[in-house]
């Protein structure tokens, strides 16, 4: 299979000269095109570390990461802007939404950032409407919304340009089990449907059940 994220052993640390912590010692993973990944750990174990090193928001002391067969190291500004616009999509445990713009506005932020006609892309949006299950709820507000509902926009917002790799750190988290359960299937359904791989950072062993692997972080290190 070929992979689309490799992550070879990647060092961070946080702090001054004195109190350094190393948070990811020589971290090495490999995820396959199309997988659906699960990473676990303790609190404070690094999973939010290493998906914003693989979203480009920060950078690695030593290591390499390479998405879809590019060093992200050795990319321009522009290159990496703009795999981080169109390549991956991210859905955090806090929905991110922006609360006075209407459901089908947040899901069309990205194209109209990037200078697209929002017209142009009905169908786009009538379809993901559609998938995450909000055609009714298009011209409402976030706070109009249940948590569930918010989550949904949110993912509609991260796939809205079918991205190769979705990254969510704990989406659940702030759900009741109902509305967890909800967006697990919203996420098996893109992945199987579009392909999208996704990297999951989860504390649920019920959310985790629904990805093909689980990967567990531990004294930043990854366990095997
Ligand atoms: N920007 C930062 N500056 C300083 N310390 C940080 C920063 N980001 C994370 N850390 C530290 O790194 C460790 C891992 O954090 P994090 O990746 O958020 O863990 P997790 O997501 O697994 O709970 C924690 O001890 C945290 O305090
Ligand atoms: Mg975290």
């Amino acid at each position: 299979m070929e992979n689309i994220i490799e992550i070879k052993d990647v060092c961070k640390s946080f702090g001054g000269k004195d109190n350094r912590t190393q948070v990811l010692n020589n971290v090495s993973l490999s995820v396959g095109k199309s997988e659906f990944i699960s990473l676990m750990g303790a609190s404070g174990s690094g999973k939010s570390t290493l998906l914003y090193l693989l979203g480009g928001l920060d950078i690695p002391d030593s290591g390499e990461i390479v998405l879809d067969g590019r060093d992200i190291s050795k990319m321009r500004d522009r290159a990496l802007s703009k795999l981080r616009r169109k390549g991956m999509g991210f859905v955090f445990q806090f929905f991110n939404l922006v609360q006075n713009l209407t459901v089908e506005d947040n899901i069309l932020l990205p194209l109209v950032m990037d200078g697209r006609s929002p017209k142009k892309n009905r169908e786009k949006l009538d379809s993901i409407l559609e998938t995450v299950g909000l055609s009714d709820k298009r011209k409402s507000y976030p706070n109009q919304l249940s948590g569930g509902q918010q989550q949904r926009c949110a993912v509609a917002r991260a796939v809205i340009y079918e991205p190769k790799i979705l990254l969510a750190d704990e989406p659940t988290g702030n759900l009741d089990s109902k509305s967890g359960t909800e967006i697990m299937e919203l996420f098996s359904r893109i992945n199987k449907e579009k392909g999208i791989t996704i990297l999951m950072v989860t504390h649920s062993a019920e959310c985790a059940a629904y990805s093909d692997k689980v990967i567990t972080l531990s004294d930043g290190k990854i366990l095997s």
